[in-house]
């Protein structure tokens, strides 16, 4: 049994992490989160009574309150997703971004430094710094070829320029500091508890509402799409397993262009919750984003064959069980969907000529 600080625990990927772990494992988990417009403790409503949970509201940019959660819960390791994540949202507003995603992981770097330093010897060599990033941090790719750990970074956008200084900060303070880190680099994920500022859940609920489904420019940029339950179970081994120092990729062999998945998206919505018309007819092609990288696709060879880990869904049932749990929780979505998501999207959509 570890007691692991998850910062982010809020957001779509730290809330399945959390789940998993208090479901599949003995870990205690000390959830850390300011809890920005993308979080939300209602996706942990089925562990937050659990005795092996407890939630600390801390921004990560605030260095004190940090030393405090370290020096209060005494972690046997971290694993640091919190961070602004949507690329839209740092198109126009980047300060955030350099904010959380940079300044935000130093602290988070720094607290764990200052802590590891104090360990008895025993402690401080099984301690572990995870640092969970994006496959972003490598560019666009053209037709072929995928992102592999040596791929150089040639980050576009001002988020995954933020991840990537983070990657790097993360990496420095194992060679000059010692910190014992691992470093992963995941596709885009989907599922249940997704924000729906992002294309999959952007597309369910504007389908359901009956409103246009904005595809940017000609929908031809790929995406490499991973379930967030097949993340979650890699995040884990890397923790438990991955070799200090190390930086895996991950992701799930499944490249589609956007226009594809709303396609899909549409399909399984005509099957699950049928109208008179198709809900591809709400299809509306828009401004494109500025910056768009055009592909990504990810080799996740090595943490295959090192850590035996491979997805467990395929694009096909993930879409599906997604699909199904937008239809079964209205609740959460009317929850998360507050005043100021509404005015942001509002705003951006306008930009676009949609909406
Ligand atoms: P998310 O936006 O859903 O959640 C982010 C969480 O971080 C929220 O709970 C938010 O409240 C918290 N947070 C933000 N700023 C904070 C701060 N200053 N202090 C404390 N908490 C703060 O993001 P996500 O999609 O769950 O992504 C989690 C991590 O995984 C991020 O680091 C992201 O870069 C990375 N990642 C995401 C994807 C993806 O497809 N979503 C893919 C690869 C990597
Ligand atoms: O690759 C990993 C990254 O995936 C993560 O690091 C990011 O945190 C995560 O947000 C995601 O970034 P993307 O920009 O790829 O995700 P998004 O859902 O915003 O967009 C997916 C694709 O769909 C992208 O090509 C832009 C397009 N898109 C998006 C929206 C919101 C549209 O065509 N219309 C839309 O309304």
């Amino acid at each position: 049994m570890k007691k692991i600080i998850i910062t982010g625990g809020a957001g779509f990927i730290g809330s399945a992490v959390i789940r998993q772990l208090l479901a599949e494992s003995d870990h205690f988990v000390i959830n850390v989160d300011k809890l920005t417009y993308a979080g939300n403790l209602e996706s942990l409503a089925e562990i937050s009574d659990s005795p092996r949970y407890c939630f600390e509201q801390v921004d990560i940019c605030d260095a004190a309150a940090l030393r405090a959660v370290f020096a209060k819960h005494a972690p046997d390791g971290v694993m640091h997703l919190a961070a602004e994540s949507h690329v839209d949202r740092s198109i126009s507003g980047p300060g955030e971004f350099i904010q959380a995603n940079i300044v935000g992981t130093f602290n988070v770097l720094q607290a764990a430094r200052e802590y590891w330093d104090a360990l008895p010897e025993t402690k401080k060599s099984l301690f572990r710094f995870h640092h969970v990033s994006t496959d972003e941090v490598y560019g666009s790719l053209g037709k072929t070829g995928c992102f592999t750990e040596q791929t150089a970074y040639q980050p576009n956008s001002p988020y995954s320029a933020s991840k990537a200084a983070s990657d790097h900060l993360v990496r420095a303070w194992h060679h000059t500091f010692g910190l014992p880190v691992v470093t992963t680099n995941c596709s885009n994920n989907y599922g249940p508890y997704h924000f729906p500022e992002k294309l999959i859940p952007l597309m369910i609920l504007n389908a359901l509402s009956g409103k246009p489904l904005p595809i940017y420019g000609k929908g031809d940029n790929i995406r490499d799409w991973l379930y967030v339950d097949d993340h979650a179970r890699a995040l884990r081994l890397v923790f438990e397993q991955g070799k200090i120092g190390a930086t895996y990729n991950i992701g799930g062999h499944n490249e589609k262009t956007n226009l594809e998945v709303v396609h899909t998206l549409c399909d399984v919505l005509d099957e699950l919750r049928p109208q008179a018309q198709s809900y591809r007819g709400l299809i509306s092609f828009v401004q494109d984003r500025p910056g768009h990288d055009l592909r990504y696709a990810i080799n996740a060879s090595k943490i295959e064959r090192e850590l035996g880990w491979k997805p467990q869904e395929t694009f096909a049932s993930g879409i599906r069980k997604t699909v199904q749990w937008y239809l079964d929780n209205s609740a959460w979505v009317s929850h998360v969907v507050s005043g100021e998501y509404q005015q942001w999207l509002q705003q951006h959509y306008k930009n676009r000529g949609n909406l």
